[in-house]
Parts: structure tokens; sequence; C-alpha cells
């Protein structure tokens, strides 16, 4: 019988490689469920926010993008329809993940690959478009996903993420904290008889950068804000950035 999902999250979330492991491990156990999960969890707008995402972009042409994280692969497919001419390359860490997103391709222009954001392989300069959602949250440790997104970006390329975002007042943190606590691991329990499966977004915020550092962060790699917009009550940001020229 396979075993329950047993990983703590207050264990993992300050060690890098511990991290890096958690997150395989519960979003491999996640897999089965997650795309319900993420209609269920956002009230039915996950997808509206990644149309957002997709909206954003520049128009036309045949980029080469990456998606990190792509987890089924929802954004890899929305790029591969608004750029048919392009070459769309979705990484993700979890192999249940990534088996389901190749179940979900029809066409020929997409790869999903098995790699870390932290260290993708890919070469520099290499990238057009870069796409996260619900991405660099998870990353073992957010400096060395934000190095290796400015590394890989073509000069003037466009980097698009979107992510739940910590407020910079205390108060805010506590209360999304809360909130996303109990009502994501609901759905963790629900769906798979653990909320620790879910509950880990709210546990995930409390080693993330606030809004106001995490753009420091960005501008720090070269990633320049162009615009920015805020979903589901204000948790939520959509960052869109361009790498200096
Ligand atoms: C919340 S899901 C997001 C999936 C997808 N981007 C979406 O928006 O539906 C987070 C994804 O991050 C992946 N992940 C976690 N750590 C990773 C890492 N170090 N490198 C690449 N992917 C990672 C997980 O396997 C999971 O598929």
């Amino acid at each position: 019988m396979k075993p329950r999902f047993a990983l703590k999250i207050r264990d993992h979330l300050h060690d890098p490689v511990k991290k890096r492991s958690f997150n395989e491990a519960h979003f491999s156990e996640a897999a089965s469920r997650y795309d319900i999960a993420t209609v269920a969890m956002s009230l039915g707008r996950d997808r509206a926010w990644k149309n957002r995402l997709i909206a954003a972009l520049p128009d036309g042409g045949a980029p080469r993008c990456v998606d990190l994280a792509c987890g089924t692969g929802d954004i890899v497919f929305a790029l591969a329809e608004r750029y048919p001419q392009g070459e769309i390359l979705g990484l993700d860490i979890a192999e249940p993940m990534l088996e389901r997103a190749r179940r979900r391709q029809r066409t020929d222009n997409i790869c999903f690959e098995r790699r870390d954001m932290c260290a993708t392989g890919l070469e520099e300069q290499s990238v057009d478009i870069l796409t996260g959602s619900y991405a660099i949250r998870n990353a073992p440790d957010i400096e060395p996903a934000l190095q290796e997104i400015s590394r890989v970006m073509k000069p003037g390329g466009v980097v698009a993420l979107l992510d739940f975002s910590k407020s910079i007042r205390p108060s805010r943190q506590k209360l999304d904290a809360l909130l996303l606590k109990y009502w994501c691991g609901l759905w963790g329990l629900l769906l798979h008889g653990n909320p620790e499966i879910h509950a880990y977004i709210a546990a995930s915020l409390k080693t993330f950068p606030d809004r106001v550092e995490l753009r420091r962060m960005l501008t720090e790699q070269g990633l320049q804000l162009t615009s920015s917009c805020s979903f589901y009550f204000g948790m939520l940001e959509l960052l869109v950035l361009r790498k200096e020229a």
C-alpha cells in the first residue's frame, strides 16, 4: 500500500535541501487532485488569474518560453496557444505533476522536463519569456532562484510571476496566514485526508520576502518591474518585469 504523506512542514522550510525534498514529496502527493484543489482554493478564479498573466505578455513572434514549476501545465498550454510558432519548455521537480502535464499535451512545440528552478541547466541569455505561477515561493532558496531567472533571460526579455504575496504590515501578514492556513488546510483534508498538503501555502509565506523586499531582490537581479496587479483580496500578485538590456 502507498505510504501516506507524513512529512511536517515546520521541519523543512528553513533549510533549502529539506525544503526541496519536502516540496518534491508534497507536490508529488498533491498532483492527483492538484487541478481540483486550485479551482476550489481560488474560489474558481485560478484560470482567470492565469489568463491575466498570459495577457500581460508581449504579442507575436516565435519566442523561447520557459514556465518554471509548471505543475500540470496550465501556463505551458496557454503559452503554446499564444505563441504557436514559439518553443515552450515546462520545468518542474515533481514527476507526477509532469506526467499529468504530458498527458494533456496536444502540440509538438512543447517539452516538459524535470529540473530544479534554481539550477535549470539552460544556457545563459537564452530565454525570451519566462513565467512562473505559484513558482518562486516554492524555490528551495529564493535568491538563487532569482539569480537563475536573471542568468537565463535575454536582455529585454519578459518575466511574469503570479504568486501569493506577503504584505508589509505584520497585522495583515497574520490575518492572511490564518485565512490561508485554515482555508487551504481544509482542502488538503478534504482531498487528501491531510491538512499539511495545502496548509503549506501559509507556511511557505513565513520564509518568503514581503512584497517590498521581493521587488528589491528582483531589481537587484536586473529585473525591472513594468506592471503589477493584485487579486484574491490582495493576497496574490502578478508581477511583470523586463530584464535590463
Ligand atoms: C503550486 S504548484 C504550481 C503549478 C503550476 N505552476 C500552476 O500554476 O498550476 C507548485 C509547483 O512547484 C513545483 N516545484 C517545487 N519546488 C520546485 C523546484 N525546486 N523546482 C521546480 N519546480 C518546483 C512543484 O512540483 C509544483 O508542481
